[in-house]
């Protein structure tokens, strides 16, 4: 299996962040606000936004083999909704296939869990995305529930799933 790190984003990432990021087939999975095509610009922009983010949220580089492969974030929740943090992560289509977010899903989950006081993790992949499904499911993630007609995407509802990982399910 290839060898995956997690570490924080630097500016100098922007150029090999927009080259993996700017795929429709990642795009189509992800909510409207990761843009396609993806520019030089929207790599700055979220790489900047990931620096100054501040304490409640944990964005990280994917690295796998020393190569700059994709993006994994943690984003706390506020008011009633602090003790939960949503998980969120693309891989380039290079890396796809071989484990590359299971693991780091399996990584950034425990770093979340040590560094925040949350009690639980989720994440909300559209229900037709079953390689995210199975990340989630391969991190020992339930299925809450299913939101039907939840998404609006190109022009078409579809269904979104809420999956979920308790402090004590690590
Ligand atoms: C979804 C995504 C993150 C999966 O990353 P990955 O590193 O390829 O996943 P892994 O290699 O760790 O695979 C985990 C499991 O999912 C399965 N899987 C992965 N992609 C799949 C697909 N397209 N269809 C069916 N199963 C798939 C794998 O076979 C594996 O299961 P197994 O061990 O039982 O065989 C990646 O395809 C991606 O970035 N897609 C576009 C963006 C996206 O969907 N982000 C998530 C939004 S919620």
């Amino acid at each position: 299996m290839a060898k995956v790190l997690l570490r924080p984003w630097r500016n100098e990432d922007a150029p090999a962040l927009c080259r993996q990021a700017n795929d429709y087939e990642i795009a189509r999975n992800l909510r409207d606000v990761f843009p396609y095509p993806y520019t030089l610009a929207d790599a700055e922009a979220y790489i900047t936004a990931c620096l100054e983010g501040g304490p409640r949220q944990l964005c990280r580089a994917i690295e796998t083999d020393g190569v700059l492969a994709g993006s994994i974030g943690l984003f706390c929740g506020a008011d009633v909704y602090r003790k939960s943090a949503e998980l969120g992560y693309w891989l380039g289509k290079a890396f796809w296939g071989r484990g590359v977010m299971t693991e780091a899903v399996r990584q950034l989950c425990g770093e979340g869990f040590s560094r925040f006081d949350i009690a639980r993790i989720y994440a909300e992949p559209f229900a037709r995305n079953t390689g995210s499904r199975r990340v989630l499911e391969k991190n020992g993630f339930s299925l809450e529930g299913v939101l039907r007609q939840g998404v609006y995407k190109e022009e078409s509802l579809q269904d979104y799933c809420i999956y979920a990982l308790l402090r004590e399910e690590v």
